[in-house]
């Protein structure tokens, strides 16, 4: 059996792909990344999929598509790449049974708080709102299954508290959650891909 071929779907930056390439790059994750999948054709983490010449996919959505409809054609796109694992590092639309029915079990969402805190976006400047009116003294990330159309929601595979220092700027708090991103999601995915014992056994004798 090969190695666990990861898709990931990105909208923007994608430092967390990077950091995901990059430790597959280094072994530290016994996987590769085979497709990067963006909806949005600026994001810069279509840059990076190319510069580590990864083989990307383009999912615009058209105007009046329904959600189910485009995510026909996303899911489509990704099972081009005959995935075992489907991470979203930062992809900013939900997702609909449409597509997830298609991926039971094996897509993963990377999440900046803590599990059942601060869904949807902007989720760093809202803990960061939340400290400054003295209602919080740290946030986090999560990294989680995504069963069903639940925001930022499913079984935690992993997670991790970041402190938020008030004294400090929003820009160090937004840098530490990103670093505590790319460290949780490689640990993650490194024990996800790692290999089994029946992986590791040889053909009977
Ligand atoms: C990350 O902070 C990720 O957790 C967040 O988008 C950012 C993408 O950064 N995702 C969500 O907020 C999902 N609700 P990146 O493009 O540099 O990896």
């Amino acid at each position: 059996m090969g190695r666990p071929r990861i898709v990931v779907l990105i909208s923007g930056t994608g430092s967390n792909l990077q950091a995901v390439v990059d430790a597959c790059a280094a072994g530290h994750i016994g996987a590769d990344v085979v497709g990067v999948v963006s909806n949005d054709s600026d994001a810069y983490g279509l840059v990076r999929a190319d510069a580590a010449g990864i083989d990307t996919r383009l999912v615009v959505a058209h105007a009046d598509e329904s959600r189910q409809a485009y995510d026909t054609r996303l899911a489509d796109a990704v099972a081009s790449f005959d995935p075992d694992w489907v991470l979203l590092a930062g992809w900013m639309r939900l997702l609909t049974m449409a597509f997830l029915d298609r991926f039971t079990g094996v897509v993963v969402n990377l999440h900046p708080a803590l599990p059942g805190e601060l869904p949807g976006t902007r989720s760093i400047e809202r803990a960061w709102a939340e400290a400054l009116a003295g209602d919080r003294s740290s946030s986090g990330v999560m990294v989680h299954l995504v069963p069903d159309e639940g925001v930022d929601d499913g079984p935690t595979l992993g997670s991790r508290v970041v402190p938020v220092d008030t004294s400090g700027t929003l820009e160090q708090f937004a840098t530490d959650v990103h670093d505590a991103e790319h460290a949780l999601l490689v640990e993650v995915l490194a024990s996800l891909c790692a290999p089994t014992t029946t992986d590791q056994e040889g053909p009977p004798t």
